[in-house]
């Protein structure tokens, strides 16, 4: 896989998905990272739902997030903004859609934990455009669960959270899920926006 087959796959099916997208040494260092992270007891829980809505919904969501900015970087997080940016440049060249910032952060599961049925978008809001899920798990097996659940026209497609695998889909258009974890489930997640 290379980014090119990557960004025509999001084109063909709505959806990429780039097992071994990192070097187990790079999955190494950014697992690591988010552990360091969660030690430093910088993880918050995720919130869901716009306006007074806004909050924490356990029956929606149960992960913690750390967002991640692009100063104070450990070595970890900056080649990650680097592959982020070449791969933003892909998408652009091959697909044309305009996607100018990047938000991202670590997102930690709990055993048990799950994220229901959704969009990455609110209705009428077009920022997010490109939805990017970057597994950290070091060795996920099936009884694990975590799977995640991207849902098509007719049927879905269940992608294993396997440590180093890349998805990207188009943010507005696939309703997902996480179903249910077994074990604590880590990614990277962020959104290319417009
Ligand atoms: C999200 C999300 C999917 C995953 O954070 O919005 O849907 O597989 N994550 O972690
Ligand atoms: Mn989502």
């Amino acid at each position: 896989m290379n980014s090119i087959a990557f960004a025509q796959q999001i084109r063909t099916n709505g959806l990429g998905v780039w097992p071994g997208f990192l070097s187990k040494s790079s999955l190494q260092a950014l697992a690591a990272d988010l552990s360091e992270c969660q030690e430093a007891g910088s993880f918050a829980r995720a919130c869901t739902g716009q306006g007074s809505g806004h909050g924490i919904h356990e029956l929606v969501r149960r992960d913690t997030v750390h967002w991640l900015g692009r100063v104070d970087n450990t070595a970890a997080q900056s080649n990650l903004w680097v592959r982020i940016d070449a791969l933003k440049k892909v998408l652009n060249q091959t697909l044309f859609l305009g996607l100018s910032e990047f938000d991202g952060h670590y997102a930690s599961y709990p055993d048990g934990g799950f994220y229901r049925r959704h969009l990455d978008c609110f209705k009428g809001d077009s920022t997010r455009v490109v939805s990017l899920i970057l597994y950290l798990n070091l060795a996920w097996t099936a009884a694990d669960g975590g799977l995640l659940r991207v849902y098509g026209v007719n049927s879905h497609t269940d992608i294993k959270p396997i440590g180093g695998t890349l998805v990207c889909f188009l943010s507005a258009e696939s309703e997902h899920e996480v179903l249910t974890t077994h074990c604590p489930r880590n990614s990277f997640t962020g959104w290319f926006k417009r």
